[in-house]
């Protein structure tokens, strides 16, 4: 064979292969429609819909768990003091006791005994609308989570695989959860010993 009948018949094979793989990935019974009839919309009248609405203000994390998105509740529009940009503008303040006549309702009791964790362990000092973490200078109040994490990794953990903190929406649809500070003050975030509001009454 000249070597031009060679690259000739090498040519005609190529281009039969070709047509062969495309024919597989297009006909009745190929790959890509067995694709297409796998991933066809669900019939809307047999999907279970989520049993209660997913709430309006929530933040997707910055982590996920197992490889899917999971969203907490904001808490920007929680705080009454924020956005504390309206007041922490940069400017000098030079009236004494200005702090405690801002923030004196704010009682730290949180961190090792006798000695409470201070305001800027946990927010900016350059940027009151922020919390800080050793590794993070600028967490957005509502991802609050990331900021408690660095102290309490393992309750963070936990929290991300849905065994800490409450979900707010079942197990249809997305994943919501609670935010940190949805249930722990942070100024003090222990919950108090209490009894329950109602208890039977003593045997006699
Ligand atoms: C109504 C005005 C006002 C608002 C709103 C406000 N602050 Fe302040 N804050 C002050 C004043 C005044 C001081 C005392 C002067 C200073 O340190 O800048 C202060 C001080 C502080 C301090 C230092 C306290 C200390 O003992 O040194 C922190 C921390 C702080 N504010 C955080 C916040 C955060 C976080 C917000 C928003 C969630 C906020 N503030 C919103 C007025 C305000
Ligand atoms: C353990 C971290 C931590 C410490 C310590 C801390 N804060 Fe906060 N603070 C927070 C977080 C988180 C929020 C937002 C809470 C929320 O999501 O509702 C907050 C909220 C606030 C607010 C807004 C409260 C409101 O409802 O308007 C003010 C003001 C404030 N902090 C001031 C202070 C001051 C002053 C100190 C020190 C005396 C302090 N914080 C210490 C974490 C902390
Ligand atoms: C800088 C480190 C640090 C950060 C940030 C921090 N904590 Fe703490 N937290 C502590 C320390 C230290 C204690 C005291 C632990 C002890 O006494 O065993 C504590 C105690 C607690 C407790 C009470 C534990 C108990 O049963 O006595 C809770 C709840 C808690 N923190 C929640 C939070 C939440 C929620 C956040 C974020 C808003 C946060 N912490 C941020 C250091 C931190
Ligand atoms: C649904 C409400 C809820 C949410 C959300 C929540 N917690 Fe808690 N947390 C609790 C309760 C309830 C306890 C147990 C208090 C007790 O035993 O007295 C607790 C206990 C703790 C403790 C004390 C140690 C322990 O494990 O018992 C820490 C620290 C803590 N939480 C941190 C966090 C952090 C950090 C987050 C966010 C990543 C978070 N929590 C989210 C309700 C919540």
């Amino acid at each position: 064979m000249s070597h031009y009948k060679k690259s000739l018949a090498l040519g005609c094979l190529l281009a039969g292969l070709f047509y062969a793989v495309c024919l597989a990935a297009g006909g009745e019974g190929s790959v890509m429609s067995r694709i297409r009839q796998a991933t066809e919309r669900q019939d809307p009248h047999k999907q279970v819909t989520a049993p209660i609405p997913v709430p309006k203000h929530i933040v997707r994390t910055t982590e996920d768990y197992q490889g899917g998105a999971f969203y907490t509740l904001t808490r920007k529009g929680e705080i009454s003091r924020f956005k504390c940009s309206s007041c922490h503008t940069g400017t000098k303040v030079t009236i004494t006791n200005a702090a405690a006549m801002s923030h004196a309702d704010i009682k730290v009791s949180h961190g090792p005994k006798g000695n409470p964790l201070s305001c800027n362990t946990c927010h900016s000092q350059e940027d009151r609308n922020l919390l800080v973490s050793a590794a993070d200078p600028k967490i957005d109040f509502d991802h609050v989570y990331n900021m408690c994490g660095q102290c309490h990794f393992r309750q963070k953990k936990d929290w991300i695989g849905g065994a800490h903190g409450k979900r707010v929406t079942y197990w249809a649809g997305k994943r919501v959860v609670n935010n940190c500070t949805t249930c722990h003050d942070p100024h003090a975030p222990r919950f108090e010993k209490r009894w329950p509001a109602t208890y039977s009454a003593p045997l006699k």
